[in-house]
């Protein structure tokens, strides 16, 4: 079997991605058009060569302006669906995504509508792909905390439909620790609390989001890999770290796929996972992200199975279905 089957043929999960980054530009397009939304562009290739990111910042610019075509309950729900279609493509069992509801309610669109057709989307989906999923609420961090608690408390009424909070938006100057409180309450409420963190940020970052937010899973961490004794801490803690290499190639946090950290971390007992981060916009979904690291970095089958696993077993899952998911793996391992 070559390794570009053997990836397909492995059952996976994804931990690590944004529903509003799956907007592919064709569908952006015709949002644009049911939605009489004016854009930039005038075709889809025109969308696509407007992909070119010098950092994270430039690539969210572009992200926010590309979320301003969803605006009804059907448009997340058809965002969604065809997300559900990737995953299904690629044998993705088990999705955990975030969704970035400032960036929708900032724009006049209602909470309601948002988590309703996500979650409508994710169930119809899963039931007909025969995929799990969870959801997870992300805060922006370049606004306020206040802004995140007010975000918060909109989401109450719906606490049945999340498992968690996340943090995402430009890292550099707003650091985890502007989120404290937030974090703390969302952990009150029983949500899982997960943040990008080392993405572009530092070191210290990455320990303010395991010391101060207390984190039951990190974001990105690529450069926790620059401090020994916190890679120490991470191996220690068990702490899943969910990394997503074509998005690191594309927003320049490594030059090149050979710069990628993955094998590193494996070798040095870290929890890493694959995942997929913005697909529409880095150009690839879960076996892609697989596929570029096990040629660039020459993976073991071993270790594209490790990777595998580690998706389920860093996933909020209940054990029993975490189990099923690795026996399946190791079936295809040892069939
Ligand atoms: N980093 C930070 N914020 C984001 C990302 C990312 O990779 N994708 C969508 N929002
Ligand atoms: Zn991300």
């Amino acid at each position: 079997m070559t390794k570009t089957d053997f990836i397909a043929a492995l059952p996976k999960a994804e931990l690590h991605l944004h529903i509003e980054g799956s907007l592919e530009p064709e569908l952006l397009v015709e949002l644009a058009d049911r939605n009489n939304v004016t854009l930039p562009y005038a075709s889809v290739d025109d969308v696509r060569a407007a992909y070119q990111f010098g950092n994270l910042q430039d690539f969210l610019d572009i992200y926010y302006q590309g979320m301003s075509v969803l605006l009804t309950q059907q448009d997340f729900y058809d965002l969604t669906m065809a997300y559900m279609v990737r995953s299904a493509a690629d044998n993705v069992k088990h999705v955990e995504i975030f969704f970035d509801p400032q960036g929708h309610t900032s724009r006049g669109v209602s909470f309601d509508a948002v988590i309703t057709g996500i979650s409508a989307a994710l169930s119809d989906g899963g039931k007909t792909y025969g995929i799990s999923s969870r959801l997870i609420l992300s805060f922006l961090r370049h606004l306020s905390q206040d802004d995140a608690f007010a975000t918060l408390t909109r989401a109450e009424p719906y606490l049945d439909k999340l498992v968690g909070v996340g943090l995402d938006s430009s890292e550099l100057g707003h650091p985890p620790a502007k989120f404290e409180r937030v974090f703390a309450r969302a952990g009150e409420m029983g949500l899982k609390l997960c943040a990008h963190a080392g993405e572009e940020g530092p070191p210290d970052y990455v320990r303010q989001a395991l010391d101060i937010l207390k984190i039951d899973r990190l974001d990105h961490g690529n450069r926790a890999m620059e401090d020994t004794q916190l890679v120490d801490r991470l191996i220690d803690m068990n702490m899943t770290l969910t990394v997503c290499p074509l998005s690191n190639l594309m927003l320049a946090v490594i030059p090149s796929m050979t710069a990628s950290p993955v094998k590193t971390m494996l070798e040095r007992g870290l929890a890493v996972t694959i995942n997929s981060d913005d697909p529409a916009y880095f150009g690839g979904y879960m076996n892609a992200n697989f596929n570029a690291v096990a040629a660039a970095l020459d993976l073991s089958f071993e270790q594209l199975a490790t990777l595998a696993g580690n998706g389920f077993r860093g996933s909020f899952l209940p054990e029993s279905e975490i189990v099923a998911h690795l026996a399946a793996i190791d079936g295809i391992v040892r069939p």
